[in-house]
């Protein structure tokens, strides 16, 4: 069957799955990543650098069974979403430094909707990092699928679908390295999932998604259905962000899955250091994040060890994780999410003492303080890049707009039935530097698969970075994991509307 016609077969079965289920429109055998003069996934130079990895033998096999739930967010708010195992987010994984994961993804998606999960953040073997129909073809409703990696490095990422919007969606869990070894000290962990919320309340993330891409200039056609804005949203404005905070309006904002009226408590003792991993699971939302009451030592981002730096505030975009570290007060603290620009926020508590919990609509003035944006901290020396002239530079013009919706990279959307048509192409053991030149009027957060690169010349290590409009920002890595890896926007909708690029090895 030619592609056209495989096309059209598969997209008269999937009815309501709709944009979530294009994905699943690859070729058979290991997916379309198999163009002349690039590494393959499944290719030899893949199985030679998952050989280099130090592995410690231990194997953690969970089982994430991807179904349809309702879940309890809270004062009475009950939502019919999808998620891993009926709880959102989905149980933390977590393992040790060099620890093989080898779970089992079982998809009980209903409406024939296929999917997979991608290890956002780990510098993985390319074969299991799950994106249909570069690295694997998706799963299928009814299948299983076992993805066997070694993580070798410590810290704080997250799993997630990497199929159509599925992203905004309940499916999304932390997955925690841990360092034997670890340097810094403290008493406690808590692990902080920010999402913004839509499935199952006021529409499903299909549903936005085929709104939202009708576009602005779609709004103001008049007609059937040319005025209906049920998702949009207007007028959300940060200076932070540097105008335009986002472009969908989410009834609720949850932290580990709970609204602000019925918030997560984390119970501890004044006097004890916590190190707090905050990751932002959200589809189109950053956070500003803050403790009543307390400043905030940034100690890492996506993973990766940063000079401290004492902040009263952070923000976080979408796919960006931070750990800080906090010494408790005595007494009970907001800890507020502000949906940035948005007018809304996220809430959860610390107790340390008794007391009344805040009002659900907290903002503590520390929201207000100082913040440090991601550009000005500094790697620590231990994985600070060593200086080299970049042997590549590449161009990364970010384009597109609200009124056509045709956000893309270099302006082309990104096809995913053609992944490989213009790969950004790079050399083993090179040294690549990305120029992100954002040429639209809206920010937009930018993550590599499969490597961590560094904010400039001593900037943070970092998978995800916040790229302002009007902006440019200079990233460099070492392309030492070959294979073929997703470039993307990780505002869920920008993505699939096409702000993504591959990066292909070079054979
Ligand atoms: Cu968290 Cu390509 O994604
Ligand atoms: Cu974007």
């Amino acid at each position: 069957m030619n592609s056209i016609n495989r096309r059209s077969v598969l997209l008269a079965g999937l009815g309501v799955a709709g944009a979530g289920a294009l994905a699943a429109c690859s070729g058979s055998g290991e997916g379309s990543g198999s163009a002349p003069g690039l590494v393959q996934p499944s290719g030899a130079a893949v199985a030679a650098a998952e050989k280099k990895r130090a592995g410690t033998g231990r194997v953690h096999r969970p089982t994430l069974t991807a179904a349809p739930a309702t879940l309890d967010l809270g004062a009475g708010v009950m939502a019919r979403s999808w998620a891993f195992s009926g709880r959102t987010p989905g149980t933390e994984l977590r393992v040790s430094v060099g620890d093989t994961v080898a779970a089992e993804l079982s998809n009980q998606l209903p409406d024939r909707t296929a999917t997979s999960i991608h290890w956002h953040g780990i510098a993985l073997r390319n074969d299991m990092d799950g994106v249909p129909p570069v690295t694997q073809t998706a799963v299928r409703a009814g299948a299983n699928h076992t993805y066997r990696f070694i993580a070798d490095a410590p810290g704080t990422y997250f799993f997630h679908p990497h199929v159509g919007v599925q992203l905004d969606r309940g499916l999304y869990a932390p997955l925690i390295v841990e360092d034997p070894k670890e340097p810094l000290s403290y008493d406690d962990e808590w692990v902080v999932v920010l999402d913004d919320w839509v499935d199952g309340v006021t529409g499903t993330p299909d549903q936005v998604f085929a709104e939202v891409k009708r576009g602005m200039d779609g709004m103001h056609m008049g007609g059937s259905g040319g005025m209906s804005m049920k998702f949009m949203l207007m007028g959300a404005e940060s200076e932070m962000l540097g105008g335009d905070a986002g472009d969908v309006n989410y009834p609720h904002h949850l932290i580990n899955g709970r609204v602000p009226a019925d918030p997560a408590v984390y119970r501890g003792k004044p006097g004890k250091r916590v190190r707090l991993r905050i990751i932002n699971a959200g589809g189109d939302t950053a956070y500003r994040v803050a403790l009543g009451g307390h400043k905030l030592t940034i100690t890492h981002t996506d993973g990766f060890p940063v000079e401290h730096q004492r902040v009263d505030a952070l923000l976080i975009g979408m796919g960006e994780r931070y750990d800080v570290l906090v010494t408790l007060a005595d007494g009970v603290f907001p800890l507020v999410a502000l949906a940035e620009g948005k007018d809304a926020a996220g809430l959860a508590l610390i107790r340390t003492g008794s007391g009344a919990a805040p009002k659900a609509t907290v903002r503590p003035r520390e929201l207000n303080g100082a913040i440090v944006a991601a550009s000005r901290l500094r790697a620590a020396d231990e994985v600070r890049l060593p200086s080299k002239k970049a042997d590549r530079v590449h161009r990364v013009e970010l384009t597109g707009g609200m009124a056509k919706y045709n956000w893309a990279i270099n302006g082309k959307a990104f096809d995913m039935h053609d992944p490989t048509a213009a790969p950004i192409m790079v050399e083993e053991g090179s040294r690549v530097r990305l120029d992100f030149v954002n040429s639209t009027e809206m920010w937009h957060p930018m993550h590599l698969h499969g490597h961590t690169y560094q904010l400039g010349n001593a900037g943070p290590r970092k998978d995800t970075a916040i790229v302002l409009p009007k902006q440019r920002l200079s990233v460099y890595f070492d392309a030492d994991n070959p294979g073929q890896w997703m470039l993307h926007c990780h505002n869920a909708y920008h993505g699939e509307a096409g702000m993504m690029a591959l990066v292909a090895y070079r054979a």
